[in-house]
């Protein structure tokens, strides 16, 4: 805050008090017994009479004053002051979450001493993995972990860098960056049809004969060396299986040849420093346990 709106908001909070003070003590009767004077207002024949308020009611209100000013000297409230002992909703939130840390992680520990393939099926482990799972992951990968278009789906059995429960646990830690050139200059406009005529093809789709055999050639000289001579992927290189049905970026004959002349780069975050060992462990055997 700026200090002119700190100001601002110190001179309003004292003025009002000062004002409150005011009031409550300028309209104060001084006699304080209770007499038959009446203020003179009448309504529907029900006058009002002038007597003091009840010394308790007098009392709390001066009371409330009194604590609004002690809470203002303790907590913040006046502007930029940060109040006597420093009380902050961050702070507060911060220390909560660090009492919850030691009290789950003791928890989490266990879980980690045991292999993913053991605890992927614990009710409590899932329940723990996919909370965390939906506000780590969810906003990429979809509530239900079946993805999107350019998100890979984690709850069927195809993986673009394996399914082990290690490769899970890299994924996640390390960070995934896909990496298919573009071949658009490459193999031409007529190379980039008969390839994805090729690739319709060994999807058991329907493709011009000539286009295919044309294309099956242009596979084997450029595409080989990452999805593998018989289109299935490659886990190593992050390269996906083409003859599958499953597609990461749609399998309309568009979507194909557009992956094939422009390239695709999917690039999956690291989460090494934003979540510890533990959560990763219990995250990836819940993503182990989707598709098992
Ligand atoms: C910013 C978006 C984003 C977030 C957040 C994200 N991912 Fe990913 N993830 C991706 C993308 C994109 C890929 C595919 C990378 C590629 O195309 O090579 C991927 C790939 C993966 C893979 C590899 C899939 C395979 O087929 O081998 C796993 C496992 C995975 N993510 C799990 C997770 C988990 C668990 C979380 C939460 C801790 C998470 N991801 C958070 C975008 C994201
Ligand atoms: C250097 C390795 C490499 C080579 C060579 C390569 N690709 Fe790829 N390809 C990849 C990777 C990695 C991806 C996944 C990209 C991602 O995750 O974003 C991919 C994705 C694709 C996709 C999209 C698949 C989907 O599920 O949507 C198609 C189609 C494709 N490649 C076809 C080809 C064709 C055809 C060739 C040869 C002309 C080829 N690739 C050559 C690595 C390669």
């Amino acid at each position: 805050m700026t200090s002119f709106w700190s100001l601002w908001i110190i001179v309003l909070t004292i003025i009002t008090i000062v004002g409150i003070t005011w009031v409550l003590f300028g309209n104060r009767k001084r006699e304080e017994r209770q007499t038959d004077k009446t203020t003179g207002h009448v309504a529907d024949g029900i006058e009002e009479y002038d007597n003091p308020l009840p010394a308790w009611w007098f009392y709390m209100f001066v009371l409330t004053i009194v604590w609004s000013i002690g809470y203002l000297i303790i907590y913040p409230g006046m502007g930029n002051y940060p109040g006597l002992i420093g009380w902050t909703q961050v702070g507060q939130y911060d220390k909560q979450v660090a009492v919850a840390d030691e009290k789950y992680r003791a928890m989490r520990d266990r879980y980690l001493a045991l292999p993913i393939e053991e605890i992927s099926s614990d009710p409590a482990v899932r329940k723990m993995g996919m909370r965390m799972f939906s506000n780590n992951c969810a906003q990429c990968h979809g509530g239900d972990a079946r993805g999107s278009y350019g998100f890979p789906n984690l709850a069927d059995n195809d993986w673009l860098y394996g399914g082990t429960p290690a490769d899970i646990k890299t994924s996640i830690t390390a960070g995934r960056q896909g990496s298919m050139p573009a071949w658009g200059s490459v193999i031409g406009e007529q190379g980039v049809n008969d390839v994805t005529a090729y690739i319709m093809s060994i999807n058991g789709r329907d493709a011009n004969e000539k286009n295919v055999s044309a294309g099956k050639k242009v596979f084997q000289t450029y595409c080989v060396a990452c999805h593998g001579a018989d289109a299935s992927g490659n886990t190593a290189m992050g390269a996906p299986n083409l003859k599958n049905g499953i597609w990461l970026y749609g399998g309309s004959a568009e979507q194909i040849s557009h992956s094939i002349r422009a390239g695709r780069g999917g690039v999956m975050p690291a989460h090494a420093d934003t979540l510890s060992e533990d959560k990763i462990h219990i995250i990836a055997a819940y993503v182990y346990g989707l598709s098992q």
